[in-house]
């Protein structure tokens, strides 16, 4: 058996909180050869809720769960973790958007950034769902000098997964016949899902759908799909963010599938002439631990545009948090 990891999750307490560290601590993240220490931080008035999930844990007597650690204190919650799920935070109602979220929000990655400056293991891979997912990484990871801001990344997994299972309905394919699909951008609505490089069972999606469809329906249907949830349930997605962040730590530690890549928000390296830094969903490869930004895709001139477009949005969100940079 492998030395266990740390793996922080904030928002322990919450709904995706709830969907997520039953998985993890049952190995569907980092493997069933990995045992796992959970570190669950939540605010002082969720401690209660927060015990009853530990006691839930004890329950389901994991083999791989060697200890878990509930606490309300980041210094404890970060110490020395390998990995942090960043979910604690407010997610939005009805009629918002996830940017309406920017000002309460922001604080709570500027804090914790520190906190995993000071106290994380400084090879720490650190996912964030919490809204506006991107911006809050871009400010976590400023507000960690010491740690590579490439182990900062924010999740478009959600995305990636929905905009897959749209073209698998659509083409009346299993959602596994579908590859190479890609999320640009911001977790937000002008995200901008790309179906020009997309395979459904090895034949290009562009051959199967036409492009009507995917501008008019495609398109809105994932970037809404999000609001569409909070419309239908009165609140936010749960169980699939939890999925999704399963999904995005699996690959980012375990690999991508060969011919296959996945979407992750990560600092621009400026490739495809996104600006440098910036918190931007590509699509990755990742092998050793490591992501790399597949390179070298056609953009034609419409998809120039779209992936323009959410650019601009994220250097917006920028100036309004400018003073937590
Ligand atoms: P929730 O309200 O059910 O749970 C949030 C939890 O975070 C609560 O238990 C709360 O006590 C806790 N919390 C708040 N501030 C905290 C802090 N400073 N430290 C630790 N814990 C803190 O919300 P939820 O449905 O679990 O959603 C959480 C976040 O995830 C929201 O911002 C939501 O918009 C976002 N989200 C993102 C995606 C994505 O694809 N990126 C998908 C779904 C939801
Ligand atoms: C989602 O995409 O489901 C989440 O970001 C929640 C939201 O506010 O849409």
């Amino acid at each position: 058996m492998k030395p266990p990891v740390s793996v922080t999750i904030t928002g322990a307490a919450g709904n995706i909180g709830y969907a997520l560290v039953f998985r993890i601590a049952a190995g569907q993240m980092l493997g069933e050869d990995q045992p796992v220490i959970l570190r669950l931080l939540e605010v002082p008035q969720a401690m209660t809720a927060l015990s009853g999930v530990a006691m839930e844990l004890d329950d389901c007597a994991f083999p791989l769960l060697h200890d878990v650690v509930l606490t309300d204190d980041p210094g404890t919650g970060f110490r020395d973790t390998n990995y942090a799920m960043l979910v604690g935070s407010k997610p939005r109602s009805k009629g918002m958007e996830r940017k309406d979220l920017i000002t309460e929000n922001a604080r709570i990655f500027a804090a914790q950034g520190k906190a995993i400056n000071a106290h994380a293991a400084r090879d720490i891979r650190v996912l964030v769902v919490g809204n506006p997912a991107n911006t809050n990484t871009l400010i976590a990871a400023t507000n960690a000098p010491d740690i590579d801001p490439a182990n900062f990344t924010a999740m478009t997994r959600l995305d990636h997964n929905r905009a897959k299972a749209q073209i698998a309905i659509k083409t009346n394919h299993l959602v596994a016949d579908i590859t190479r699909m890609t999320i640009w951008g911001n977790h937000s609505a002008t995200q901008y899902p790309d179906i020009n490089h997309c395979l459904v069972d090895g034949t290009p999606a562009t051959e199967l759908v036409s492009m009507d469809w995917a501008i008019d329906h495609f398109t809105p249907t994932v970037q809404r799909r999000g609001a569409a949830i909070i419309e239908a349930r009165g609140a936010s997605s749960a169980a699939s963010a939890a999925d999704a962040a399963i999904d995005h730590m699996h690959s980012w530690m375990l690999g991508t599938d060969e011919g296959d890549w996945v979407s992750m928000a990560i600092p621009s390296d400026g490739s495809y002439g996104i600006e440098a830094g910036l918190i931007y969903s590509f699509p990755v490869t990742c092998e050793g631990k490591a992501y790399k930004i597949v390179q070298g895709l056609e953009i034609d001139e419409y998809s120039t545009k779209k992936m323009r477009l959410t650019e601009q949005e994220l250097k917006q969100e920028r100036e309004i948090i400018e003073d937590l940079l």
